[in-house]
């Protein structure tokens, strides 16, 4: 694939309209379906909209600007994708509706046509298992908004071939994304390794150790991460952070270190979902006070160990089950959620003999299994060895 193969996007929502914008500006022709006649004319709307303004910031030419948006044709159905090289699938989270436009696709575009999915919590075996040609169809899991974040996790299935891998990986590494490969397993890398940074911090707060403006303070001022998990959970939308957790931990087989939290439950139910309803942790309703935190040093690291542990064991987790290798799993973490520094990197920095230390006490304390250390940090520590060593 290059430059020339054409591209199709089924499913002009959020997703979609922004992968068409990233193949778009990189040259290729793209042809947009949606089902829904509006989300077709409300992207194409967007979309000129996002152009209009980078032209007027000078980001781009005002030429290149309406050339691009010239590229990208939206269709009224799945007929005008015949020419299509690479096909990639933004429709809602269903296995149903994903499988049935994957085969009414597949009876449209050639053989050697590359499908993939966008998904983030379905498998891919299961998707490439309605399709004819299973070898062909690969997860690329892009991030929101796609055209500013660089990650994209390249996921083959079971069946995919390793030409299309190649071929993928290829194509989305030109349009200027950094990818990684993870394994077809529940979260791929990202929404698996980035669990404990809500879920042991909503823990932090319904024990009644920290309030959220502290636990988030302390995660900023002393681990550098740009949002605290409050404010992150309030602009992810508490009912999608809450979906993913709930759809990993029963995908794991109810594994307690996924386990929900019952205080973002109840403000989804309440409908506090965050920044979009105007409240959520935090009141963002005009004249609302913003709480302050509680500025004590040794408490700030400490909330910051235990979450910074727990996701280190997250890590070292997925490279012990061989989700991906120790470098993507460190990339797909700075590039994907912009944490300061990658996972691996940092349990080196750290010292192993420290975050095993730090894990034992919490298991020790709590007798749960969510605190359970991962089998790579033993063996590492026990043998003196590094992550990067
Ligand atoms: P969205 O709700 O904004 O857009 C989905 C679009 O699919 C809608 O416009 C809808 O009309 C269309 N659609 C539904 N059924 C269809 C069909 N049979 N044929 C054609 N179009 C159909 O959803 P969003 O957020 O763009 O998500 C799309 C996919 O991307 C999902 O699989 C989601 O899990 C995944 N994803 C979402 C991220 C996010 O932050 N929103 C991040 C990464 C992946």
């Amino acid at each position: 694939m290059n430059q020339e193969t054409a591209v199709g996007v089924i499913g002009a929502g959020t997703m979609g309209s922004g992968i068409a914008q990233v193949a778009a500006t990189d040259g290729h022709r793209v042809s947009v379906f949606d089902s829904n006649a509006d989300a077709r004319s409300g992207a194409q709307a967007r979309i000129h909209k996002i152009l209009g303004r980078l032209a007027e910031k000078g980001r781009l030419d005002r030429e290149s600007a309406k050339a691009i948006g010239e590229r990208i044709v939206f269709v009224p159905d799945l007929q005008g994708f015949g020419d299509c090289g690479f096909v990639i699938e933004a429709v809602v989270e269903r296995l149903d509706v994903k499988t049935a436009v994957f085969a009414e696709v597949e009876s449209v575009v050639a053989d050697d046509c590359v499908l993939a999915t966008n998904t983030s919590s379905l498998s891919i075996a299961a998707i490439s298992a309605a399709c004819s040609k299973p070898e062909r169809v690969i997860g690329a899991h892009f991030f929101n908004p796609a055209p500013l974040m660089p990650l994209v996790e390249i996921v083959p299935g079971l069946t995919t071939s390793e030409a299309v891998v190649h071929a993928t990986r290829a194509l989305i590494d030109d349009w200027g994304k950094t990818t990684v490969v993870a394994k077809d397993t529940a979260g791929f890398i990202v929404n698996r390794v980035a669990r404990p940074f809500y879920g042991e911090a909503l823990r932090i707060l319904e024990e009644g150790i920290a309030d959220v403006a502290t636990i988030d303070w302390a995660m900023k001022e002393f681990g550098g991460f740009r949002m605290g998990p409050f404010e992150l959970m309030d602009f992810i939308g508490n009912d999608v952070n809450y979906k993913v957790t709930e759809t990993v931990f029963a995908a794991f087989f109810y594994d307690p270190r996924y386990k929900p939290s019952f205080a973002q439950k109840r403000l989804v139910e309440a409908g506090w979902l965050g920044r979009k309803s105007g409240r959520g942790f935090y009141d963002y309703r005009e004249g609302a006070p913003h709480p302050q935190p509680k500025k004590d040093d040794a408490v700030g690291r400490e909330i910051l160990m235990r979450i910074l542990v727990m996701l280190i064991n997250e890590a070292a987790d997925a490279l012990f089950w061989q989700v991906a290798s120790r470098d993507d799993i460190d990339l797909a973490m700075t590039k994907g959620v912009n944490y300061p520094r990658g996972l691996l990197r940092w349990a080196d920095d750290t010292g192993l003999d420290e975050v095993l230390d730090r894990l034992g006490r919490l298991f020790a304390e709590y007798g749960e299994d969510r605190y359970r250390p991962s089998p790579l940090l033993r063996r590492m520590a026990a043998k003196g060895k590094t992550f990067y060593s």
